[in-house]
């Protein structure tokens, strides 16, 4: 079943964004968002090094990615409808991430942030 939900997602998505993303699949991608996460991760914590400029870059990237990908899928069906929702919100997330002006406030945008991914994964990458 969650495989299902899995191949009907990555389809989705694949079907979507076309040939555009041909040399970009969706897998490396969100690789790049993962190696983003950790970094964001390292310099939100307490102690961490917080450095705006390259917090700023990342989830940039992170947001232009997301967006992309949304206004890439349709919302014919409930399903498109729900994955399209949550790359709006993760790009959303991102930016108000950038917003953030001190650590203590990247850190609770950064806890969001990765909530998305998380709750997307578990709707449909296991
Ligand atoms: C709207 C849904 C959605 C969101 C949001 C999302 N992901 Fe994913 N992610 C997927 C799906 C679906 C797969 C499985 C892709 C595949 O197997 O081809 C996946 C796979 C991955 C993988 C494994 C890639 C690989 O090499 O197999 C990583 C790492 C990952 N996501 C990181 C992230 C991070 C970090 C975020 C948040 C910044 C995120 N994802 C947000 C749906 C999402």
């Amino acid at each position: 079943m969650r495989n299902t939900a899995l191949i009907v997602a990555v389809a989705l998505v694949a079907a979507a964004i076309g040939g555009a993303w041909a040399s970009a699949p969706l897998k490396a991608t969100m690789r790049d968002w993962k190696a983003g996460l950790g970094t964001l991760d390292e310099m939100t914590a307490p102690g961490g090094g917080f450095d705006s400029p390259q917090i700023s870059r990342i989830v940039n990237q992170l947001s232009d990615d997301a967006g992309r990908l949304a206004s890439r899928l349709s919302t014919s069906n409930a399903q498109a409808q729900d994955v399209k929702r949550r790359f709006e919100a993760l790009a959303a997330d991102a930016q108000s991430l950038a917003a953030a002006s001190h650590r203590d406030a990247a850190r609770v945008k950064y806890n969001a942030l990765h909530a998305g991914c998380v709750s997307c994964h578990d709707a449909y990458a296991h």
